[in-house]
């Protein structure tokens, strides 16, 4: 597991009718995200934190992973120990949530 890697997940809320992440479903990823990094003593190491719009509106809930720029669609909460468990502690992407920009 490389250190230092950096979660930003979009809660960003668009007007009633328009896709997006949500701000309240965004909201409940991160708080996952940083539930699970403190029982498995990453904080300091992993930093999780609400971004506004990553730009992938339609294939929201998103998030994005630095340094590798990897961006996750559709995530849901019960997505986050999957993440963690593959992507942060043994560099894997969790190929089925990976945004293409092609999608
Ligand atoms: S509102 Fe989340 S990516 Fe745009």
């Amino acid at each position: 597991m490389r250190d230092n890697k950096h979660i930003f997940i979009c809660a960003n809320q668009k007007p009633e009718g328009k896709a997006c992440c949500g701000e309240q479903r965004g909201q409940e990823i991160l708080e996952k995200f940083r539930e699970i990094l403190k029982e498995k003593g990453l904080n300091g190491k992993i930093r999780a934190q609400k971004s506004g719009c990553l730009d992938a509106c339609k294939h929201g809930p998103v998030l994005v992973i630095y340094p590798e720029g990897t961006y996750y669609k559709n995530v849901q909460v019960s997505d986050v120990e999957r993440i963690i468990e593959s992507h942060i502690l043994q560099d894997q992407v969790v190929t089925d949530l990976e945004l293409s920009w092609e999608d």
